[in-house]
Parts: C-alpha cells; sequence; structure tokens
C-alpha cells in the first residue's frame, strides 16, 4: 500500500507577510514623494505630435493631459478641462500660437497658458478675461523629436539639460552620419510599448545584469549577440548623476568585452546595443537614450532618443528587437511567453507592484540596492528642502560612459 507522503509543514505559505509596496519610491502621483522627485526633471511626455494635428491625450505620472503642438511647431501640455466651463481640450484645435476649444471658442496660448481670444465676449469683459483667464499648463520644449516637460513647481524649473550621447559628432557635414530617432514604440522594454507594473521594477532592472545570463541567455534560447550571452565579471559604482556597472566578458578570441550601463536618476539611462560584437553592431558608445516614464503607479512606458545609423539612402536603421522563434513579442502567443519568458514577463511577473519588504537580495542584486539607496536620498532631500541629486540638480548637458567596447586586440 502506498503510504500519504508528509511533507515537513514547517514555514508553510500559511501566514505569510502580505505584500507592502515601498510607496516612497514607487508612488507617483501629485504630492508623493516619488512623484514630486519624479517632478524635478524634465519628463519626455510623447512623440512630438505633427504642427496642427489633433490634440493627443497622454496620461504621465497619474495626471491626464492634452499634448498638442501649434501650427508654429511648437508642443504644448494643458489640463483637459477648458478654463471657461470644463469641456475637454481633446476636441480643441491646434492654431498657430496656441489650442482653440470646441465649445465656446475660447483660445490658450502655448507660451503661458493665458487664454488670448474668447470670440463671444463682448470686448469689456474680453479684456477681462484676457487679462485673469490662464488654462493649466506645464511648460514643454522638442527635443530631437520627443516632447519634454516640466510639471514641478516653477521655482525649481532646472534647465533642460542635453545628451551628450546624442550630441557628439552629429554634425552631418564633418560627423559620422548617425541620425536620432524619438521612439514610443516601447523599444527597450522587452516587449510591449506599455507594462502592466510600476516603474521601478523596469528602471532598476537595468542595474541588474546577472539576469542577462539567466533570462537571456541560458533559461530558454539566447535572445542577444553571442558576445552578450558569456556570462560576466560585474562592478558597480556610484556617479555623479546615478548608478553605472561594468560588465567583463571574456570572448573565445581572448579579448574582453566589456559593457557599461548608466542609470540617471530618478528614472533615465543608457542602455549599449543588445547586438554587441554582431557584423552590423560591433562595438560603441551607448547612444540609446532612454526615460522609464510612469504613466501611472502601475503603468510604465519607454521614451527614448535612439542615435541610429543610417543606410545608404540616409535613412536612419533602427536597431534590431530581440526575437523568439523568429517572432516578434507581439506576435508570440501565451504559451510561447511562458516558453521563452523575456524582461516583459519577468517585470510584470512582479506583480504590479512589487514588494521589497518580501525580497531575500544576494550579491547580485548589489546595483538594485545602490539604484533604490540614491532614490531615497533623492525622496529624503525632498522631504528636507535639501539641493537634488541625479537629473534634478540643474545639469546643462548629461555626459555618459555606457556602451560596448573591445579592451584587447581592439582595431
Ligand atoms: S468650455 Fe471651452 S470655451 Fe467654453
Ligand atoms: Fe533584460
Amino acid at each position: 500500500m502506498r503510504g500519504v507522503t508528509q511533507a515537513h509543514d514547517v514555514g508553510t505559505a500559511y501566514g505569510r507577510p502580505a505584500p507592502d509596496p515601498d510607496q516612497r519610491l514607487t508612488s507617483v502621483g501629485p504630492g508623493t514623494p516619488m512623484g514630486e522627485v519624479m517632478r524635478r526633471v524634465w519628463q519626455p511626455v510623447a512623440v512630438t505630435p505633427e504642427p496642427g494635428s489633433p490634440p493627443k491625450p497622454v496620461r504621465l505620472l497619474g495626471e491626464d493631459l492634452i499634448l498638442y503642438c501649434d501650427r508654429s511647431g511648437r508642443p504644448g501640455l494643458v489640463e483637459p478641462r477648458c478654463a471657461h466651463r470644463g469641456t475637454t481640450l481633446y476636441y480643441g484645435k491646434a492654431e498657430d500660437d496656441g489650442i482653440r476649444c470646441c465649445y465656446h471658442g475660447w483660445k490658450f496660448a502655448t507660451d503661458d497658458g493665458r487664454c488670448i481670444d474668447a470670440p463671444m465676449e463682448p470686448a469689456g469683459t474680453l479684456a477681462n478675461i484676457m487679462r485673469n483667464v490662464v488654462q493649466p499648463w506645464y511648460p514643454c520644449l522638442d527635443y530631437h523629436g520627443l516632447t519634454f516637460a516640466y510639471m514641478g513647481p516653477p521655482e525649481h524649473k532646472p534647465p533642460f539639460p542635453t545628451w551628450d550621447a546624442l550630441e557628439n559628432d552629429l554634425d552631418p557635414e564633418n560627423g559620422n552620419g548617425d541620425v536620432i530617432v524619438a521612439d514610443d514604440t516601447g523599444y527597450g522594454l522587452g516587449g510591449g510599448t506599455v507594462l502592466n507594473c510600476n516603474w521601478l521594477q523596469v528602471f532598476e532592472n537595468v542595474m541588474d545584469p546577472y539576469h542577462v545570463f539567466v533570462l537571456h541567455s541560458t533559461f530558454s534560447v539566447q535572445q542577444f549577440s553571442d558576445a552578450m550571452a558569456v556570462l560576466p565579471e560585474v562592478a558597480w559604482e556610484y556617479t555623479d548623476t546615478g548608478v553605472l556597472t561594468y560588465q567583463d566578458r571574456v570572448l573565445a578570441s581572448g579579448q574582453v568585452y566589456r559593457r557599461i550601463t548608466e542609470c540617471f536618476l530618478p528614472n533615465a539611462r543608457i542602455v549599449a546595443n543588445v547586438g554587441a560584437g554582431s557584423p552590423d553592431e560591433g562595438y560603441r558608445p551607448g547612444g540609446h537614450v532612454s526615460y522609464v516614464v510612469a504613466i501611472d503607479d502601475t503603468h510604465t512606458t519607454m521614451l527614448s532618443l535612439l542615435r541610429c545609423h543610417t543606410d545608404d539612402d540616409g535613412e536612419a536603421v533602427f536597431p534590431p528587437r530581440a526575437t523568439w522563434n523568429g517572432k516578434a513579442w507581439d506576435d508570440l502567443s501565451d504559451h510561447e511567453r511562458q516558453t521563452m519568458p523575456g524582461d516583459h514577463e519577468a517585470q510584470t511577473g512582479q506583480g504590479p507592484i512589487t514588494s521589497h519588504v518580501t525580497e531575500n537580495l544576494g550579491h547580485t542584486d548589489r546595483g538594485v540596492q545602490m539604484v533604490r539607496h540614491r532614490l531615497r536620498e533623492m525622496v529624503s532631500a525632498w522631504e528636507t528642502g535639501q539641493p537634488m541629486t541625479g537629473l534634478a540638480a540643474g545639469l546643462a548637458s548629461v555626459s555618459s560612459v555606457a556602451g560596448n567596447f573591445l579592451l584587447e586586440g581592439a582595431d
């Protein structure tokens, strides 16, 4: 007779602690600590719309907003509710110098949100309205095809920082012919355009290089280049703007492939091409500047400025995206995603907002801990009114050492 197998039941799931997300680091709405840290830096909103095109609804840091581009080519970002009687400016129209509401035709300036026309009003009240009525708006600008907005207190607005990784040697006459592509398709997310999870579990992944050897190299199929599939030696360092990691891989040739990945707090990163060493890509400095964009607490996207090669016709060559069984992520079935999981699966698999208190961290999580540590410092600085670090420090430009490099025997 077969006996009943009785598991030793110490440490069962019964009575385990409930998940307890760290709200100070994960919540992004107005007035939350991390939400206010995010609002101290210029955040990308979307690919800048065509001038005069229909207004576009966007959601960023838990706020629903309307993005438009006036006919002069300047982006504008406003609260949807019209300052007159509240219909949405989604049904409005972008004009030369502002956005006009569909209901009674009031127009608000791109420059400062002021009402600059109210066509049905008599002269007396019109002057009064133009003096006093402002549509709630955020300052914004276009940089290489992405609209960036500053959503924080005006007195703390930092200068807009340019990125050396995008500016160096870009002169088409004297440079190398690279062009910048503004991407809103989720390049770098590992599948899909929006992840149904908190921004931090997407962002901190960038300082977790060991997962490349498992998730992307050995667990299912090799998802990146041959060079990327070699087990690296990893080190991490704090920088003035965030955290970086060195990953050294000894290749079959005996050469050392050094990959440097860098994050810029609170939510930007440069991750070099995952096709390192392949004939099309080779080894070169990182030119993909990406922001992990918190739509709200449980939805995240990526907006990127991708430095791309050009083909013989001068057209941008978009960097390769990971495929599985020759299929793009959108074409995979649930079964295939379970068989060949990637970043999308691993990160949404942590839940809508992962719980740090029930984790068990190891040596390989050192970079993740460093990111969280620096973010906590930024939150504390906000709480105590101290100067901010990272991208909130007021840099005019951001420099980076990220990239794929061949250290020995390189041509
Ligand atoms: S509600 Fe917008 S103009 Fe009246
Ligand atoms: Fe990954």
